[in-house]
């Protein structure tokens, strides 16, 4: 009846959803829907939490990027199934429970991987194709008509889901070679077993009681790396050579090489998400939003410093000979509690705010006649408003009083140990003036000679703090 059925003058029917048939077909009962999304939702928070964790230390700088992308876009995935799941009769909610225990042991196992290697097989090999195909069972088993707004969330996701696939494939190609494959492959079929024993991702198979997966990364719970690791491109992380923020406001320095000093603050972001990652994993019970946000902001803060990246890359200068440190998030990551830390992020981005801060950035950057830093510059400065106002969300709001937020942070941000000297004398670094050779190179592009003054430049963070006390360093 349904297949023969016509609409008026033959107009798309149904609101333009699907035909009569499938509208009329059988679906999943709001139960089996809830059960799903409730398993989806879990594997969108476990890819988080698993995207997060690995941040800091993993020093692939490509894959650090491609991490918080995908975290970010895990949380909004979570956002979206949990509003959908409170659409539907669902009180008490139940979404911190773990929806069945082979799935969270799935899970664990993947992020207690001790390689990157692995890890990347696991999220990228099993996790995220097992997401894929649950999200597409979904839409072939629902009635896309009575469950039309899950149906929107999943296409959604699986927009997205299948773009994570295809980054993770091209990362396996390039990074995981045969031996290691095969290394791993009793791992990876324990992994499918866990799988297949949780009856697949979004429960709908049949479960064979005889069979057992077990634990073997997981068997002693995951333990987060605070400590930064970069990858050989990063030859001098404890490298304080170059005072950037001191050039760039230095009024005789004309602006376009300065626009070379912001490229390489955008770039030296990098250890923003490093930073906050740890402040995420380390900062549990909060509500989703909180998770939801700072992610955000940490995908942010990766996207300025591809945007230092991609400056460098068009200007034809090779960033390898730019020393990008990593002794904020080192220091912050070591000495500091997760709200001392996220305090002094606060205190930092609070003072971007004022004339000298973004907008300062902005105008220098238009001044210099480089529109792809006008434009990087332009999206930054808005991206730190958005910052300044979730810092006055989830920072603020524990506090309590805004000055009093904005001395504990500097309060904090005092006390952290950034010890220029003891570094050089450990033999760590020499604080090597790379400034010089950056600046000539870039002339060359450029076309024009030095100025003898810019390539004499050479001040440090020895005497002058990264702020020069207002100014921000890591912003
Ligand atoms: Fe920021
Ligand atoms: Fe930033
Ligand atoms: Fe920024």
């Amino acid at each position: 009846m349904a297949k023969q059925h016509r609409s008026y003058k033959n107009l798309p029917p149904l609101g333009g959803i699907c035909s009569f048939e499938e509208a009329a077909k059988s679906g999943l009962s709001i139960d089996n829907c809830v059960s799903r999304l409730k398993r989806y939702h879990y594997a969108f928070k476990r890819l988080h939490g698993i995207f997060t964790a690995h941040i800091t230390a993993e020093p692939i700088y490509e894959l650090k990027m491609g991490f918080s992308h995908h975290a970010h876009l895990c949380a909004e995935h979570v956002n979206a199934m949990k509003t959908r799941i409170t659409e539907m009769r669902e009180p008490p909610l139940g979404l911190d429970k773990v929806p069945n225990p082979n799935l969270e042991i799935f899970f664990d196992e993947i992020i207690g991987a001790p390689t990157t290697e692995e890890r990347l097989l696991g999220i990228y090999g099993k996790a995220i194709p097992a997401l894929q195909d649950a999200l597409q069972r979904h839409l072939d088993d629902t009635n896309p008509l009575a469950d039309s707004p899950s149906v929107r969330i999943c296409t959604f996701a699986l927009l997205e889901v299948k773009e994570m696939q295809a980054y993770g494939q091209a990362c396996l190609d390039a990074l995981v070679d045969d031996p290691t494959r095969i290394k791993a492959s009793a791992w990876l079929q324990n992994l499918a077993q866990l799988l297949a024993d949780a009856g697949d991702l979004n429960g709908a198979q049949k479960v064979d009681p005889q069979t057992v997966a077990n634990r073997c990364y997981s068997k002693t719970p995951y333990q987060y790396d605070p400590k930064p690791k970069r990858d050989e491109r990063f030859p001098d992380p404890y490298n304080m050579g170059v005072n950037a923020e001191a050039f760039l406001y230095d009024e005789s320095f004309a602006p376009e090489p300065k626009t070379l000093m912001m490229f390489y603050k955008r770039l030296r972001e990098i250890d923003v998400p490093e930073m906050m990652a740890s402040i995420i994993v380390e900062t549990p019970n909060k509500p989703w939003s909180y998770y939801r946000d700072m992610t955000r902001q940490l995908w942010d803060e990766a996207r300025h410093a591809m945007m230092g990246e991609v400056g460098f890359v068009d200007l034809g200068v090779d960033w390898r000979k730019v020393m990008v440190n990593f002794t904020w998030s080192l220091a912050l990551n070591t000495q500091l509690t997760p709200i001392e830390r996220h305090a002094v992020l606060y205190y930092i981005e609070q003072g971007l705010m004022p004339k000298t801060g973004k907008r300062f950035e902005w105008e220098v950057a238009q001044a210099s006649k480089n529109p792809l830093s006008a434009l990087f510059q332009d999206y930054d400065w808005a991206d730190e408003v958005l910052h300044a106002k979730i810092g006055r969300d989830w920072y603020l709001s524990e506090i309590g009083a805004p000055k009093k937020a904005v001395d504990y942070g500097d309060e904090c941000w005092s006390k952290v140990l950034i010890d220029w000297g003891k570094w050089k004398q450990d033999g760590l670094t020499d604080h090597r003036n790379w400034w010089p050779e950056l600046y000539r190179d870039a002339c060359e592009q450029w076309g024009i000679k030095p100025d003898d003054k810019v390539l004499r430049y050479h001040t440090t963070y020895e005497a002058i703090r990264a702020d020069l006390k207002t100014i921000s360093a890591s912003g």
